[in-house]
């Protein structure tokens, strides 16, 4: 999809579902409850991308213990807001985490699979520990059984953009959470 024209990016932004304000306060509570429960541990949170790269920027800036930083990607493949069920691990953490307590960071919880599949991956490794947190679940829609340790909103079954989320890779530079309509 190529979007060069404003207005049409524009009117498909449909509704504010979280605001800039909203994000930044429960984010700020989290931080605190990971920094919290962290305390004196090795820690690494490990960004799911591309849709989690600013909640983990600012996630990361709240938590005050020692925290080492990983990157993941998985691509979902989409026909339009449906998900095709076919997950891909297109890079893969670089770290040995051995030797750490290990919090994946995700953008949102559809279907599951997901983060059902990077879990998987993860424990083989031998985290010392290993939770989630999601900044958005979807439950409605869940095809398989998976629960995020931390999740900071639950939403209905909408399509949302926004805050690293895309629709055919734009909007994910908007400060606030939208839902997606044509
Ligand atoms: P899953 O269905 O739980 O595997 O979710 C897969 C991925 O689909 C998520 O990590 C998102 O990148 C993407 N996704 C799911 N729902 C939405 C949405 O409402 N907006 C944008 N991306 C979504
Ligand atoms: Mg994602």
């Amino acid at each position: 999809m190529l979007l060069s024209d404003k207005k049409e990016f524009a009117g498909r932004i449909k509704q504010v579902i979280i605001t800039e304000d909203e994000l930044a306060q429960k984010i700020a509570e989290y931080g605190e409850i990971i920094s919290r429960e962290y305390e004196g541990k090795p820690l690494m949170l490990v960004s799911v991308l591309k849709g989690s790269f600013l909640f983990l920027a600012d996630l990361c800036k709240q938590i005050t213990i020692p925290c080492e930083i990983g990157f993941m990607a998985a691509k979902s493949y989409f026909e339009g807001t449906e998900s095709s069920g076919e997950v891909e691990i297109t890079y893969d953490l670089a770290q040995d985490i051995s030797k750490y307590h290990v919090v994946v960071v995700e953008d949102i919880i559809d279907t599951g699979r997901t983060l059902k599949l990077i879990v998987q991956k993860l424990r083989d490794r031998g985290p010392l520990s290993l939770k989630t947190v999601t900044l958005l679940d979807k439950p409605d829609r869940r095809l398989c059984e998976f629960e995020a340790d931390y999740t900071l909103f639950t939403i209905p079954d909408l399509f949302v953009i926004g805050y690293g989320l895309d629709y055919g890779e734009y909007y994910r530079n908007l400060p606030y959470i939208a839902e997606y309509g044509e």
